[in-house]
């Protein structure tokens, strides 16, 4: 049986050029932060790599801060303005966000809600996936001398759809209020410049574009501070300490890279591939339903809902026919739980809970797709049985 890998917003495998990197420099030894020749050699290594990472973001060597993953990112990002922004102005206990961020964005904000006192505004999305950017200028008007920070994703990473964020930096701008963005899943995939957005800080990690999983950046504007979350050695201009992870960081580089060199490419090969799993989904299943779009979306994303069935049902029986794909965030997928994002786009729990996520990558072929077709009606008609059943 063929094995196909449709989940590579969970994570996508490692590009080869990123893996050789990361098990030599593995091998080399050397602490970037000791002043002898292996240490200085690992520090070259590192600040080259931040070079890349700087090039192809589009923003200053300094300003990218490596962390162990977007997680730690995000919670960098959330916490660290917050609580700086909080230090210069007390009233500033407002945090502007999205209905539909990735939990790591999301449960840094409401466990500042719940233990500091922070509040919550969050701005809702349209049927389609996209911000309503019309409440947002409400609450600036109404609010905007309050608000500590604006974290809004760049693009979700269950349905694809591509958020306004050159508009809510502009809106941010009247109120002088830092605006962060979740840009994980983009990078690497679509145009991505951190200038020319005009952000304060911006989120990427390796493991969605063929890097290592456990590393990540907080892209943080020149002169401008946070309040460190981790405290000992210094590094990573003081904000984020712990032992910096060459290999790792190296890997990434490469990694974003290559995905940067091929970005057109790979967009063309993987944005047909998407539209071809979509006609082969329409045309056999004719009532199933998209999710998210039709605005600007990312290649590689499509969530579709199939009606009277249940996601985690349908999930299992194409697994077991070999096709891996999500029934939401990874993050969440252990929890049996409909998905917050598919719910703040209007659908009800039992429509959130018959929808899967199918993410594909440059590493999928035409054959993935016909073999996909092969199982489809068979994996609907049972998941179909199984509703019928338990209903
Ligand atoms: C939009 C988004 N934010 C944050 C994360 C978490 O990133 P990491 O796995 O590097 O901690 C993910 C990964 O699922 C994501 O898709």
């Amino acid at each position: 049986m063929p094995r196909i890998y449709f989940d590579n917003a969970a994570t996508s495998p490692i590009n080869e050029v990123a893996l050789q990197a990361l098990v030599e420099q593995a091998r080399d030894i050397g602490n970037p932060s000791s002043l002898h020749s292996y240490g200085r050699e690992a520090r070259r290594s590192v600040e080259e790599a931040r070079e890349r990472i700087a090039l192809l973001a589009e923003c200053e060597p300094s300003e990218v801060i490596f962390t162990g993953s977007g997680t730690e990112a995000n919670n960098l990002a959330i916490k660290g303005i917050y609580w700086h922004r909080l230090s210069e102005n007390k009233k500033r206990k407002i945090i502007i966000t999205s209905a539909f961020e990735h939990h790591a964005i999301l449960d840094p904000i409401r466990w500042l809600a719940e233990s500091e006192g922070a509040e919550i505004i969050e701005v809702p999305v349209d049927d389609s996936g996209y911000l309503k950017l019309d409440y947002l200028e409400t609450a600036l008007e109404n609010r905007g001398s309050e608000v500590a920070l604006i974290s809004i994703m760049h693009s979700n990473n269950e349905v694809g759809t591509i958020q306004p964020i050159l508009e809510v930096v502009r809106l941010a701008n009247k109120y002088e209020i830092p605006v962060h963005s979740d840009a994980i899943q983009s990078f690497g995939k679509i145009p991505l410049s951190f200038s020319e957005l005009g952000l304060f800080a911006m989120t990427i990690s390796a493991h969605k574009l063929g890097g290592p999983i456990g590393v990540g950046a907080l892209i943080l504007k020149k002169g401008f501070d946070v309040t460190p979350l981790l405290h000992g050695g210094g590094q990573e201009r003081d904000i984020r300490s712990g032992t910096i992870n060459a290999p790792a960081i190296v890997a990434f580089s490469l990694a974003a890279q290559a995905a940067h060199r091929n970005r057109e490419k790979n967009s063309i090969h993987v944005s047909a591939l998407r539209e071809s799993l979509l006609d082969t989904i329409k045309n056999d299943i004719p009532d199933a339903v998209l999710n998210g779009g039709p605005g600007e979306r990312l290649p590689g994303i499509l969530n579709v809902r199939f009606p009277n069935t249940e996601s985690d049902s349908l999930l299992l029986l194409f697994d077991s026919e070999g096709i891996a794909c999500s029934t939401g965030s990874a993050c969440t997928a252990g929890v049996q739980q409909a998905s917050h994002v598919l719910m703040a786009m209007g659908l009800s729990e039992s429509e959130a809970r018959s929808s899967l996520r199918f993410s594909l990558s440059p590493e999928n072929s035409k054959s993935d797709i016909d073999y996909f077709h092969t199982c489809l009606k068979r994996v609907i008609e049972r998941a179909r049985a199984a509703y019928r059943s338990s209903a």
